[in-house]
């Protein structure tokens, strides 16, 4: 995804590149002669004007949850600032869309043909006679009916994902959407340059990082007996002492808040280990689910240092740790805070605020699947779920 959409020229300053977004929308289309990329940058108000345009972002399931950490990106004032509302597609097919000329819908889809998704784009095109709203498919698949109705679409570039259960393409479509976010800064003059920079390296950085996290965290299954010592493989202790949890809730804040959404689908129906779970934002969980913790439940909480509320998070946790909860925390190598307040902690390079999403994400795939294998089940092929659902 980085090679192909982020031109790196040998002074590392580094642009991001859609060309697809870059030619011109045809005749007869109602924005004809400007670019997809233009009609986005257009949705960002002028300095001290109104919002007139925002963006639109749908999908199901887990591409739902890459549209959440899209939103959080799009919206930020220091890259594109431009307002995003994000829909569950299952939803949005059913409801009279409220799009008006110069919005932008993204239909966000792995397979490109989920049955919610590409209903709702014709629903738009239906109401809108075609005109006037730009519709544009973030697919991981090039040949799909999502990608074929869309008036541009980008591919997440994934490659084939054989698991039922979205896992790279997750991460793929959130590194895509950063992608974009970049691009769309650059063209709303939102960013600063140090802004840019260091938001480029943190990009540049990730796949240095996620293969460190894959390399140690993947012991289990490249042992011989499936075996390992004490302390040896983290996950793999916490998938053992788990094994006979029946709920479990997920926390984070801002950025990592989907990714905790992320995390409970994992676990629990598309979740590899068949595991009741929930996520939540962590300053939510004060208002209801605060109640459900006790020395049963297993609380998985995402506090990473670079969350400018990192010292929310840690109050959540020591709530958490006063109802005896069994605290699973997920933070960087550097921060030894919550070692004391928590059963366990998994630990990740450093990243970026707007990156670790792609970090911690990778630790709960792990988790789920370890889960998944500890309690006997097909990880690869969830029980009553396909890779693509058509139905209603
Ligand atoms: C995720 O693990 C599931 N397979 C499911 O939620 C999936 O994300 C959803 O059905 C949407 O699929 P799509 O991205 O192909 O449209």
């Amino acid at each position: 995804v980085l090679a192909t959409y982020l031109k790196a020229p040998p002074s590392g300053e580094g642009s991001a590149d859609f060309p697809s977004l870059r030619q011109p929308l045809p005749e007869g289309h109602g924005l004809a002669g400007r670019t997809p990329m233009e009609v986005m940058a257009a949705c960002n108000p002028p300095e001290g004007g109104s919002f007139n345009n925002k963006f639109v972002i749908i999908g199901c399931g887990t591409s739902n949850h890459a549209a959440l950490v899209a939103e959080y990106l799009i919206e930020l004032v220091n890259i594109a600032r431009i307002p995003v509302e994000v829909q569950y597609a299952s939803e949005y097919r059913y409801r009279k869309p409220l799009v008006r000329p110069g919005d932008v819908l993204f239909v966000v889809s792995n397979s490109g043909e989920t049955s919610d998704a590409v209903e709702s784009l014709r629903l738009v095109r239906k109401c809108t006679n075609g005109q006037k709203v730009l519709i544009i498919g973030v697919v991981n698949e090039a040949d799909s009916t999502i990608a074929k109705e869309s008036d541009a679409f980008i591919s997440v570039l994934a490659g084939k994902e054989m698991g039922v259960a979205s896992t790279k393409v997750f991460s793929s479509t959130i590194l895509t959407f950063t992608l974009l976010a970049i691009a769309l800064g650059e063209c709303t003059k939102n960013f600063t340059e140090a802004h840019k920079t260091a938001l480029l390296e943190a990009v540049r950085a990730l796949p240095g990082s996620v293969q460190e996290v894959l390399d140690r965290d993947t012991k289990i299954f490249k042992s011989h007996e499936s075996r390992l010592e004490i302390g040896e493989c983290v996950l793999w202790d916490i998938a053992c002492q788990n094994v006979l949890a029946n709920n479990f809730i997920f926390l984070g804040r801002g950025f990592c808040f989907p990714v905790a959404l992320e995390g409970a689908m994992k676990i629990k129906e598309t979740g590899l280990a068949y595991i009741h779970a929930e996520g939540y934002p962590a300053a939510e969980m004060k208002h209801g689910p605060i109640a459900l913790i006790d020395q049963f439940m297993s609380v998985v909480v995402i506090a990473p240092k670079c969350d400018p509320s990192y010292e929310k998070i840690k109050s959540n946790i020591e709530e958490t740790k006063a109802r005896s909860g069994n605290i699973i925390a997920i933070t960087e190598y550097q921060n030894d805070d919550l070692e004391t307040l928590c059963q366990h902690v998994i630990k990740t390079p450093p990243a970026h605020e707007y990156t670790m999403p792609l970090l911690a994400v990778i630790e709960m795939q792990l988790l789920a699947c370890m889960m998944g294998m500890l309690r006997g089940n097909e990880v690869d092929q969830p029980r009553g779920l396909q890779k693509t659902i058509t139905g209603q």
